[in-house]
């Protein structure tokens, strides 16, 4: 009986690397007007199993719609890469990626499985799980940050970077570019690049997604401020704050926020910070960008990539696309 590899962890980024660049960010992003966080300091332990709760929500169909093409496209998708290191970004708990690593194997090429999440502990889960499934199987799960650490992931053989769940929307155009020029960057001349993007439709759909109805969104966003609190000696009080979800039409994407409910001061004592919020002021947590076939393929083009196949579910909400270099 073959037992399962060890999974390796490359940890890039531990728990004082991760404090040093969120002290930074908080910093720069509570002293700037208007006031912005990253959406990446969401997912510690509480975050991450809150967005995992929200992609159960009625409201929130991205997860739902994206596993819906999966199941019917990974075959095509193995049979097109014919991929021997799977590199996945943000990858979470890797649970729709686990229809791809079967129709991978299935066809006998996949070597190694290379997770890259900020998130020490679901990566870590995340590994274990998957080694034990595919015993043969490499995983070499890496603890960084996908804008700074794609190019330590490690690539033997045809490269497939799996960019899933329209995380890519999180990022703003400019960063978006060089992320994908990054990406483009690892892929050499043989690999190729699936792309989750959600695309644009009815706003009031949109933002149900993001304000549902159970409150879960409004728990992840307002979480934002027991991070702040725990790792930088914050005294926010969330209680003092409500949780935004807007759709933007001119930028099109979905603008996540927490609006102050009166005049406050907030200590921040790990940054010697005191920050002052006037009654309704906003704090952007997060953009999550909707996307138009067009837009993608125009992106995509500008990173030197190819669009080659172009999948929507049924419904036409969501759209996964493989792109290769051009
Ligand atoms: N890919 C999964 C999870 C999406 S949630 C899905 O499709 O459902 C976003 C994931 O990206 C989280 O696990 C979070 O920890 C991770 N993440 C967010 N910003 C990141 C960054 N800059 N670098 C690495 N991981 C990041
Ligand atoms: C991870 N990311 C693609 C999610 C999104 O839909 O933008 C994060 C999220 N924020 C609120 N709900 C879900």
């Amino acid at each position: 009986m073959s037992s399962a590899l060890e999974p390796r962890i490359d940890v890039l980024l531990g728990p004082d690397d991760l404090r040093h660049a969120l002290r930074a960010d908080v910093l720069a992003g509570l002293t700037r007007a208007p006031k912005e966080l990253p959406p990446k300091w969401f997912y510690d332990e509480a975050g991450s199993a809150l967005f995992e709760q929200i992609t159960r929500l009625p409201e929130y169909y991205p997860t739902r719609r994206e596993r819906e093409i999966l199941t019917s496209e990974v075959a095509a998708i193995a049979h097109l890469t014919r991929a021997e290191t799977l590199i996945e970004l943000g990858s979470g708990t890797s649970e729709k990626t686990r229809l791809l690593l079967a129709a991978l194997s299935g066809v006998g090429t996949l070597r190694r499985f290379v997770p890259l999440d900020l998130n020490e502990r679901v990566l870590r889960g995340s590994t274990v799980a998957i080694a034990g499934r595919y015993p043969g199987l490499e995983v070499h799960g890496v603890v960084g940050d996908f804008e700074r650490h794609l190019g330590r992931a490690p690539v033997e053989g045809i490269p497939l970077v799996a960019f899933l769940g329209s995380t890519i929307g999180n990022l703003k155009p400019v960063a978006r570019a060089a992320f994908l020029a990054k990406i483009a960057a690892h892929l050499g001349t043989n690999g190729a690049l699936l792309l989750g993007t959600d695309l644009v439709k009815d706003p009031a759909r949109l933002e149900a997604a993001y304000d549902d109805a159970a409150g879960v969104t409004a728990a992840f966003n307002l979480n934002l401020l027991s991070v702040l609190n725990r790792e930088l000696g914050a005294d926010f009080d969330p209680g003092a704050f409500e949780h935004v979800a807007r759709w933007d039409p001119g930028a099109e994407w979905v603008e996540l926020a927490l609006r102050s409910r009166r005049d406050q001061r907030v200590r921040v004592a790990g940054l010697a910070l005191e920050v002052a919020f006037a009654q309704g002021e906003e704090l952007r947590t997060e953009v999550s960008a909707k996307f138009r076939r067009e837009g993608v393929e125009a992106e995509l083009e500008a990173a030197g990539l190819e669009l080659l196949r172009w999948w929507t579910d049924a419904r036409g909400d969501f759209a996964l696309s493989l792109a290769v270099p051009a």
